[in-house]
Parts: structure tokens; sequence; C-alpha cells
């Protein structure tokens, strides 16, 4: 089996793929064959990992050109194309090297963001993006003595959105973040989302307001890809066409 890996640094004239022979044992992760690479073939290779459980979101790269977590990415699922995804394409997918996912993995660093080096992109914009949607409660009350109860079905519909791990698959999946440097991206609006129908948020409509610009709400083309490529499940095209019913009903009752 070959690890076929993106490499760059800067100054470099163009970026250049290496190609590493591995044997996939059982189990193995993309993750794990990366540290196989540093180890046996170039310990210079650059990427990012903390948690090793789907949890923490640093690894989260361009796999056979499919955002997925390096992590959780077994090889063999891979090969035999489980869990197969079809994203509606964009250049950043592409345009790259070519492919034979019998025998080969290609490893990329996400799409949409500046590379710093070879796998570990620059997730300034990602994370701007998420802190302009203010992502904090703010309460209508006084915090109780003990704690603020909530029916379990406001949990449950809650919950969907606060899975996110800040991981950006959905950002490097999403064919507008390429186009449009200025679109929020599919995490910030879905957790923007989350506040809104959050119960215990003091100015709820304020929140739709926030995103209700030319590059928020309005920019997504429900294409779909944030929600086939995420983790954990979060739905920000849900999210986003939600949002987008409730302003337009709201747009009309004024
Ligand atoms: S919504 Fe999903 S894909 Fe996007 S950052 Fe959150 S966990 Fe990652
Ligand atoms: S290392 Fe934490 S999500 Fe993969």
């Amino acid at each position: 089996m070959k690890l076929k890996v993106y490499r760059y640094y800067e100054g470099m004239v163009s970026p250049r793929y290496d190609i590493f022979e591995f044997e996939p044992y059982s189990g193995m992760t993309v993750l794990n064959a990366l540290f196989q690479f540093q180890e046996q073939f170039d310990d210079s290779l650059a990427f990012r990992y903390s948690c090793r459980g789907a949890v923490c979101g640093t690894c989260a790269m361009l796999i056979n050109k499919i955002p997925r977590l390096a992590c959780r990415t077994q090889i063999t699922s891979l090969i035999n194309e489980e869990n197969k995804i079809s994203l509606s394409t964009y250049p950043a997918i592409e345009e790259t090297v070519p492919l034979d996912p019998e025998d080969e993995v290609l490893v990329e660093p996400l799409p949409h963001l500046p590379v710093i080096k070879d796998l570990i992109v620059n997730t300034s914009k990602f994370f701007r993006d998420y802190l302009f949607v203010e992502p904090v409660l703010k309460p209508s009350d006084p915090a109780p003595e003990k704690e603020r109860l909530m029916e379990p079905a406001a949990v449950k519909e809650l919950e969907q959105y606060t899975n996110c791990i800040l991981c950006a698959a959905c950002f490097g999946a999403c064919p507008i973040n390429g186009g449009n440097p200025k679109y929020l991206g599919p995490a910030a609006l879905a957790k923007l989302y989350r506040f809104y129908i959050d119960p215990r948020e003091r100015k709820r409509k304020s929140r739709l307001k926030q995103a209700d610009i030319p590059y928020g709400w309005w920019a997504c083309e429900f294409r779909g890809n944030c929600r086939l490529v995420c983790p954990k499940n979060v739905p920000p095209n849900t999210a986003i066409a939600k949002a987008r019913v409730e302003l337009t009903k709201n747009n009309k009752s004024r």
C-alpha cells in the first residue's frame, strides 16, 4: 500500500507528493500511517493531532479527496470504500493528483485554508468566523442557585449542534467557502442557529439577524457537503435552511 502525502513549506516553488510504502494492519488509521511515515521515512513531516479519539478536532485533513479525521479513518475502510461519500465537487478536490484507492491513500491539507507546512493549515479564518457569531450563551435571567432546567426535547434539538468539535472538515468541504472568502461557513452558522433555538438565550431573534447578511445565511447554496463529511453528524445545512425560513416569516409579519 502507498501513502501519498502532500509536502509543502514556505518558500517552496510548488508542493510535492512523497510516496511511502507501508503494510496496513487491522485497525490501522491514517494517523497511524502518518506516524509510520515520520518514523521510517521523513521525521520532518508536519501534521496536527491531539486526542487521537475524534474529540479535539485537530486532525482533519483531505483523505482520498474527502475532508475527514485522520484519527478516525481506518485504512481498510478506504480500501474497501466503506461509508463511501460522494461530494458535490469543487476545484480543491478536482484539481489534485490522481488517486488509485485500491493501492493508495492520498493525504492532503484541508482545502480553503492557507497551508503553513505539509498537512498543517492556518485556521485563523475558520475561528474568526466562529467568533463573529459570538458563540456564548447570553441568558435572559440571572444565574439560578442550581442549574437552568430545560425540556428534554429542547436538549435533543440543541445537541445536534453542540456536538461540533470545530474540526473545520465542513469548511474544507464547502464549495462556497472556496469561492467566497467572506462566507461565514457551515460550522459558524450551525453554532449561531444553536443559540437561536436555545430557550435560555435572551435575544433569540437578534441571533438570526447576526447572519442576515449576504455572506451569512443567504450565501449557502445547499450543496450538502458539510453534513456528509461531519464526523459528528452536525447538520449545518438544516440549520441554515431553518434560519432562512424563520427570517422570511419574520420579515413577512413586519
Ligand atoms: S460541524 Fe462537523 S465538520 Fe463542521 S466543524 Fe463541527 S464537527 Fe467539524
Ligand atoms: S486527534 Fe483529536 S480529533 Fe483526531
